[in-house]
């Protein structure tokens, strides 16, 4: 089975991320772009990545379509595309909180996926997940190599997806937060603030470097940089004390919670 002629309906931030991804690694694959907003199917054309198409003739053939619209404009486009779409047509859909059955019930099609990427996809370093309950073998196979061009990619079931939202989907919020917390950190130790940004991205980047690389349980990485009586058990004892851990779960198991009930 075949990635192409792929379809892109909703040419936002995060469709047009995915396509221009998989524009670097499928030179050749036929891409076709579907949004009202013709500034944005223009500038994808003008990269070389896709051409704008009608959905109609978007549709004639198509092996995968992307379904990257904002979920409150499902019912819409579903109804566009209600029974439009060929046997052979698998869509993927990156919407946040619609499950498989109402992609099923709005697109009136039986091949739907659902994925749920996050937003350094932008830059080619999204982490998705694949909900597998229900896709055969070929249908993983496409959602994995399609966004795979993205990021990182994990399955899990799709009862999982909302802890997957809650973890990784609102996670970069989470580092980000982190990181400004560092700099700070850092100022108020008297660095200026560009030193302290600097050395605050390169710590959280070299860190996760180290992990992949070593393969080394962080526990185990951690005890290295640990001395007896030194300055990071003092570090790490004010973030104990303030219950750094626990705070960090319950805001991924608060966001799982919301996203629940923003799919119920
Ligand atoms: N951002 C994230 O971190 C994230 C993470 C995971 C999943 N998602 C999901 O990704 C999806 C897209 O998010 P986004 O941030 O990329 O949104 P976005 O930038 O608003 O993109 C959606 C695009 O769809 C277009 N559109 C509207 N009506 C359409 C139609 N009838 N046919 C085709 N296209 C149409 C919109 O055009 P107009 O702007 O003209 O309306 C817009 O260009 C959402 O479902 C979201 O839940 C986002």
């Amino acid at each position: 089975m075949s990635l192409f002629p792929l379809v892109l309906i909703g040419c936002g931030n995060m469709g047009a991320a995915l396509v221009r991804g998989l524009r670097r690694i499928h030179p050749e694959g036929e891409i076709r772009l579907v949004d009202p907003d013709q500034s944005k199917t223009s500038l994808l054309e003008s990269e070389g990545v896709g051409r704008p198409a009608s959905l109609e003739e978007a549709l004639e053939g198509a092996a995968v379509v992307v379904l990257a619209i904002k979920p409150q404009l499902l019912s819409t486009v579903g109804a566009s595309l209600h029974g439009k779409m060929g046997e052979q047509t698998l869509v993927v859909s990156i919407m946040a909180g619609v499950d498989r059955k109402r992609l099923r019930d709005a697109l009136g099609s039986p091949r739907v996926a659902r994925t749920m990427p996050n937003l350094p996809l932008m830059v080619g370093a999204g982490a998705t997940a694949i909900a597998t309950d229900g896709l055969s073998a070929s249908e993983l196979g496409l959602c994995r190599t399609l966004m795979a061009t993205v990021g990182s990619v994990v399955e899990v079931l799709e009862s999982q997806i909302d802890a997957v939202t809650g973890l990784s989907g609102s996670g970069p919020a989470y580092v980000l937060r982190f990181l400004q917390a560092l700099e700070d950190g850092g100022v108020l130790a008297g660095l200026a603030r560009p030193v302290s940004r600097e050395l605050a991205m390169a710590t959280i980047e070299g860190t996760l470097s180290m992990v992949r690389q070593t393969g080394l349980e962080p526990e185990v990485l951690r005890g290295q940089v640990t001395s007896p009586g030194g300055t990071t058990i003092h570090g790490l004892k004010a973030l104990e004390d303030r219950a750094f851990p626990a705070a960090v779960m319950e805001a991924v198991a608060a966001a799982t919670r919301r996203s629940k009930e923003l799919g119920a």
